[in-house]
């Protein structure tokens, strides 16, 4: 099936007693049982609700793995996903990883001593070279946030293999339309699919998926046992979501692509990041593993006083936190997606004050145009 039709009909089947075509929202916590030794396929709502179900089988279709689980957030799906390590177990981290997977693993994860080294996973040598004998995962986000920096994900694969560990890559910029990992040897996938998966910015929601069963098993005992499910109408805001994931990306990318060239050819930016850029020192890679540049995008002003002043001016985008939705969203890193890193970590990333990040929606691009314009020429005036 070609992915406008994969995207609508993967995963579930059509509700057997009347028929509806969109999945219903089984609003029950618990079910019927006929009888007290046989396990019934529905049970209790924590760990089994056919909407979200009907969403986990979709995932699972969608990246090509066998098992899909939807979380209450995508920090629920991270945090289950880095739960699958023991005491006394150590991960390798792509550096610039989105902030609240860095508070987890530093804040929360090493309280139970499991311990992690963040390292620039763009350098194949310096993953090789911070493997130590107590190593067992590697996580990855590619493209990163918010420099979109790219990683290879097939040669991250290999080394992971060579060293027995398993691999975990953030997936949410690109999202299956764009970049499946487990076809490249990911063992799990994660997902923010408050972002381009549920689009419109209406749902907090995570999604993990897996084709490895034992993997899978673990990862349902820690959804079951942890319980951070995601409740029946979320789910049901995400499946919908997902059946127009591949016209609001194509759309929104197109337009990401125009504004990056538009951007770096203007005086007043100072530099942009976005894969789609010729200059972009990741571009082949990322083309080599991904259909497309995806919709978000970062770029650097002059310094921190021109950002506060940009995006204080600015009405079209909006100045929010969170991206991937029909709506554009301009966010400051260093105050709203990476504030959990201490500023020591983001000046050695180069997330520096002075950087924005823009995630492309919908609007029409003119007027997108106009608005970054009318804010930029604003930000330079006294
Ligand atoms: C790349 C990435 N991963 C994970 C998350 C966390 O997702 P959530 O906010 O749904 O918990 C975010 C949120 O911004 C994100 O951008």
């Amino acid at each position: 099936m070609d992915w406008e039709t994969r995207l609508i009909h993967s995963g579930f089947d059509i509700e057997e007693h009347t028929g509806a075509v969109s999945i219903p929202i089984y609003q029950a916590s618990t079910y019927r049982q006929t009888s007290v030794d046989e396990a019934a396929r529905y049970e209790y709502g924590r760990s089994g609700n056919p909407t979200r179900n009907a969403l986990e089988g979709t995932m699972a279709v969608l990246e090509g793995g066998s098992h899909g689980f939807a979380f209450s957030s995508g920090m629920a799906a991270i945090s289950s996903a880095l739960s699958l390590l023991k005491t006394g177990e150590h991960i390798l981290v792509c550096r610039d990883v989105y902030g609240g997977t860095y508070r987890a693993l530093t804040a929360l994860f090493s309280r139970f001593g499991i311990s992690n080294t963040f390292v620039d996973t763009t350098d194949i040598l310096a993953i090789r070279a911070a493997i130590r004998p107590d190593t067992k995962a590697l996580f990855l986000e590619t493209p990163s946030n918010p420099l979109l920096r790219i990683t290879d994900l097939r040669a991250c694969v290999n080394l992971a293999r060579e060293h027995g560990l398993f691999t975990i890559a953030d997936n949410t910029f690109m999202t299956p339309y764009l970049q499946r990992p487990l076809e490249l040897g990911v063992d799990v996938v994660v997902h923010s699919a408050t972002k381009f998966l549920g689009g419109h910015s209406d749902v907090i929601a995570g999604v993990a998926v897996t084709a490895n069963e034992q993997l899978a098993g673990t990862l349902r005992m820690i959804q079951t046992t942890f319980g951070a499910v995601l409740g029946p109408l979320d789910s049901w805001l995400v499946s919908r979501g997902i059946k127009t994931l591949k016209v609001r990306m194509d759309a929104q990318q197109e337009t990401a692509g125009k504004l990056a060239e538009w951007l770096a050819a203007n005086p007043l930016v100072k530099q942009v990041h976005y894969p789609g850029l010729a200059k972009h020192p990741g571009r082949d890679t990322h083309s080599s593993q991904s259909g497309g540049f995806g919709c978000v995008l970062s770029f650097t002003l002059a310094d921190g006083v021109q950002a506060r002043k940009f995006l204080k001016c600015v009405r079209i985008p909006i100045l929010a936190v969170s991206l991937g939705g029909v709506e554009s969203i301009l966010t400051y890193p260093v105050t709203m997606s990476h504030a959990s890193m201490p500023r020591e970590c983001r000046e050695e990333l180069n997330v520096r004050d002075s950087l924005v990040r823009l995630s492309v929606g919908l609007e029409a691009l003119a007027d997108l145009k106009e608005g970054l314009d009318r804010a930029l020429r604003e930000s330079v005036t006294d």
